[in-house]
């Protein structure tokens, strides 16, 4: 049985319009699951982290608007070690990254200046060492940056 005409029109249609958001969406997830890997998660609270899903919005501790892109990552108080990733910087409608009182460390990564939209940035009471990046300071809309150290 063949399907009528409008049905493959529009079936085609939406090959080509779908792949675009999927992209989109797939990035962040994709830059979400690089911090993942990147980092040591004794208690499991990354475990519904699964980059197989279509986007990262479903995700505990990610939310997301109404386009599936990510504007809050909530991890404070997870007891994470390892480091942050460059693949952060990705997230261009991020506006709040909460990641106190955990235990990462290395460098704060300086992509994170891509992060246009960033209110909120939440790194107190980890183990970063070198300086905050120079780069933090192209974020206009950044009202609350707590990122010292005190270990
Ligand atoms: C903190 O991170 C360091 C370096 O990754 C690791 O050796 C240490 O075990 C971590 N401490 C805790 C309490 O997770
Ligand atoms: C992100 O930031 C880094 C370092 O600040 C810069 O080199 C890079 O070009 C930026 N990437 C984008 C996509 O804006
Ligand atoms: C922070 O890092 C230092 C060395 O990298 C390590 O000795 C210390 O245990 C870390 N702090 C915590 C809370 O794990």
């Amino acid at each position: 049985m063949a399907a009528p005409r409008w049905v493959v029109w529009a079936l085609l249609l939406l090959r080509m319009l779908v792949p675009a958001a999927r992209v989109l969406a797939n990035m962040e997830g994709d830059a979400l699951h690089s911090l993942k890997i990147n980092l040591i998660d004794p208690n499991n609270v990354l475990q519904s982290w699964d980059p197989t899903l279509v986007n990262p919005c479903t995700w505990f501790h990610v939310t997301c608007n109404n386009d599936n892109s990510v504007i809050r990552v909530d991890l404070g108080n997870a007891a994470l070690s390892g480091t942050l990733v460059p693949q952060l910087g990705q997230l261009k409608n991020l506006q709040y990254l909460e990641l106190y009182s955990n235990n990462i460390s290395g460098t704060i990564p300086s992509e994170l200046g891509n992060l246009t939209n960033l209110v909120s940035l939440d790194l107190y009471l980890n183990n970063f060492t070198g300086p905050i990046p120079d780069s933090l300071g192209n974020l206009l809309k950044l009202r609350f940056l707590y990122a010292f150290s005190i270990y």
